[in-house]
């Protein structure tokens, strides 16, 4: 099959990154607004992102964090708790603060040992979330001991987003960085309310990444990567052209030393290279014609924002990932350290 020697898109959002905050942001935020025209900016900081005036100075410390000039907008996130208060985030929704909210069951992941530790905690919030058109972010895993972590995606479905999306049939949620084919059918087969991201790690690897021939820090992330026939599901997802998926990488940088220890954190930093990954996918499944829906328009039309004006390109050139990048306080590996990934994007 003939594909072209470069491709040009509409400019591109990031439905999903962690920018951190101080010295971080300032290394690894610039990665980001590369690439990206907006981005939806996780919460969970630490202290989190818990109300309006917290989630606006956290917005002034990104903008201040880019060079002058730099065309980017943040969307920001709150972060539920069990103890949010409905009239705050419909105060910060509609002074434009909170794009969205996240939902982060409690200590599912990094940074969310303040999240939510039953959803029934917080249904007044979705309601009026619902009401307002709000949409929420969930970070889909049950943290229940018994459940295996390769499952816990799969059982958070059943356990809490049926009964969930039942209940608020309205509410517009997106699931983000799915890992599971489960997952997938469920988003399928749940209507127009539904979506999800999906990283590039995730089109990329599978758990055999991660375990093969060594314990390898560097793939571990959360959810985990998982078999190789979910791989292929949210590959087919992604490059089927559905306006349920969109591109959310979860680039989530981590000190190296961090990561390569005996409790290594989890969280892959991909921003430097993301649009190279991605595209590299839709190449390999012959769809690089659903590769603008992917990653410039199903997001903004969920979020029921414009879509960007200005365009992008990608041509096709070996582009060397380096081994480590200097974030300015420490080293990061990114995602595809080493590899030769065969597109050069040009902003
Ligand atoms: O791998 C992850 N890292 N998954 C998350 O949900 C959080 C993130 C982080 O903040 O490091
Ligand atoms: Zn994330």
């Amino acid at each position: 099959m003939t594909t072209p020697d470069s491709i040009t898109i509409r400019r591109p959002d990031d439905w999903h990154v962690h920018l951190r905050d101080g010295a971080l942001l300032a290394g690894v935020a610039p990665h980001t607004a590369r690439q990206f025209a907006r981005a939806i900016v996780m919460p969970n900081l630490s202290p989190p992102m818990t109300d309006v005036a917290g989630v606006s100075a956290y917005r002034e410390r990104i903008m201040a964090a880019l060079p002058a000039g730099t065309d980017f907008t943040p969307l920001m996130t709150l972060y539920l708790t069990d103890h949010t208060d409905p009239d705050e985030v419909e105060r910060g929704h509609s002074a434009g603060v909170f794009v969205a909210a996240k939902l982060y069951p409690a200590h599912a992941t990094t940074g969310s040992a303040h999240g939510v530790t039953d959803v029934a905690n917080i249904m007044p919030v979705l309601a009026r979330m619902e009401k307002i058109g709000m949409p929420l972010l969930i970070h889909g895993e049950v943290t229940d001991n018994h459940v295996d972590i390769f499952d816990r995606e799969a059982v958070f479905i059943e356990r809490t987003l049926i009964p969930l999306v039942k209940a608020l049939p309205g509410l517009r949620v997106v699931f983000e960085h799915v890992t599971t084919s489960e997952a997938v059918q469920f988003v399928e087969s749940a209507g127009a309310n539904l979506a999800a991201t999906i990283t590039p790690q995730h089109l990329h690897i599978n758990r055999n990444a991660m375990l093969v021939g060594g314990i390898r820090p560097h793939a571990y992330c959360l959810p985990v990567a998982k078999r190789e026939h979910h791989r292929l599901a949210l590959r087919k997802a992604a490059t089927s052209g559905s306006a349920q998926f969109f591109l959310g990488t979860d680039s989530a940088p981590h000190a190296k030393h961090l990561k390569e220890a005996a409790c290594g954190c989890a969280g892959i930093f991909n921003a430097p290279f993301a649009l190279e990954s991605y595209i590299r996918v839709f190449e390999e499944e012959g769809a690089l014609d659903k590769f603008e829906g992917f990653a410039s328009e199903h997001g903004p039309r969920f979020y029921r924002l414009p879509l960007n004006e200005g365009t992008v390109t990608l041509e096709r050139a070996p582009v060397t990932v380096p081994d480590e990048i200097d974030v300015g306080e420490t080293m990061v590996v990114p995602f595809h350290a080493g590899e030769t990934l065969g597109w050069r994007f040009r902003p």
